[in-house]
């Protein structure tokens, strides 16, 4: 599941989804490790197409934001890339962060405020293999406002949105990743990586 996983923008076939496969999916997200046990994430199901259109405009907007600091090859490139896959997914599921979890003593927080971030990220990345162990595809959009999203889904202030997903059942998996195959930028090699003893000592 690790290798196959991919970030999915074009292959979505937009079917309904079981529920059931949905709430294993979920479930996964759910079981992950965190700080303190504190259990950060929230997912929120966005199936509306009128919330869905418009976080879709919003991204569009990101998108030229971004495009507008590229020039020569890193704009044509960019042009070619496919962000996002909102529209086409079956639904999406929002992933947000509440740092009031289990809070004030969050056990192994108090020297790394960000551990409860990381917690988030693990939920994600185990949404993501589960949903791929399903035959679904996910893809992880980031090009957004946090303020936007939190008024978009009436997310509390202190909350913060981590990740907007696609997801659902997908035609195919691609075997590279999008980025690579459009030519943005490629996979490292394992040893360039990997250090020994020193963080100055690679083989
Ligand atoms: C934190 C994070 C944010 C990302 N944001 C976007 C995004 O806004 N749009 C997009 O198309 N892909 C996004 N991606 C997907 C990456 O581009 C993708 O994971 C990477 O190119 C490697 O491809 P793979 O996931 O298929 O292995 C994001 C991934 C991560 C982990």
């Amino acid at each position: 599941m690790i290798k196959r996983r991919r970030d999915v923008r074009a292959e979505f076939t937009g079917a309904e989804v079981d529920p059931e496969v949905l709430r294993r999916v979920l479930a996964a997200a759910h079981a992950a490790p965190s700080v303190g046990l504190s259990q950060p994430w929230d997912f929120v199901v966005v199936r509306d197409d009128v919330t869905r259109r418009a976080f879709r405009k919003h991204v569009a907007e990101q998108r030229e934001v971004f495009a507008a600091e590229l020039s020569g090859e890193r704009a044509e490139t960019f042009a070619r890339i496919k962000i996002e896959g909102i529209l086409e997914s079956s639904l999406s599921i929002v992933v947000t962060y509440d740092p009031a979890r289990a809070a004030p003593a969050v056990l192994g927080r108090h020297t790394i405020a960000e551990t409860g971030l990381y917690s988030v990220c693990l939920a994600i990345q185990n949404l993501w293999l589960a949903a791929t162990a399903e035959g679904w595809g996910v893809g992880w959009v980031s090009f957004y406002e946090e303020d936007f999203l939190r008024d978009l889904l009436d997310i509390p202030p202190a909350v913060r949105p981590v990740a907007w997903l696609c997801v659902g059942p997908v035609q195919r998996l691609q075997d590279t990743p999008d980025l690579e195959r459009r030519g943005w930028r490629t996979r490292l090699p394992l040893d360039s990586v990997v250090h020994y003893e020193s963080y100055q000592v690679i083989r």
